[in-house]
């Protein structure tokens, strides 16, 4: 029984490392699922990556400057349609919208 606590140590700690390895799957996963849907969405008009420049909106790149990231789920949630016209309405599911923010959270310079 000497060596229990040392074994009980070793495996809390793997147990740890096992949740934020599930928990840094998770996060990409969300990342690869909003990268998807804003592509399949948003394209025509936006530039969605990191970087590369659109010519008709604003690239998402640069939308934390002008948007709280942290309430965008809920924006995108509740349908958003740009104050100018040219930009069709959009609404998300919680999930959907979820994915798309940590993409862009993900790819903001
Ligand atoms: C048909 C073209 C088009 C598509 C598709 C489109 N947008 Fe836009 N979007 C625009 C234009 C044009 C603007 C700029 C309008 C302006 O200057 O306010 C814009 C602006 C925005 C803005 C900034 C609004 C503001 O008030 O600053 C956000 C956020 C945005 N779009 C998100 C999205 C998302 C998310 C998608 C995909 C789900 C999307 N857009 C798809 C054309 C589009």
């Amino acid at each position: 029984m000497k060596h229990l606590p040392r074994t009980f140590l070793s495996l809390v700690l793997g147990l740890l490392a096992s949740i934020s390895l599930v928990n840094t799957a998770h996060a990409q996963d969300q990342i690869r699922r909003g990268r998807a849907l804003l592509q399949e969405f948003c394209t025509p008009c936006h530039a969605i990556g990191r970087t590369g420049v659109s010519h008709r909106a604003p690239p998402f790149s640069q939308l934390g400057r002008n948007f709280d990231l942290d309430q965008f789920p809920r924006l995108l949630e509740r349908g958003i349609s740009s104050t100018h016209p040219g930009m069709p309405e959009f609404k998300f599911s919680e999930d959907d919208a979820h994915a798309a923010a940590a993409y862009l959270r993900s790819i903001q310079r």
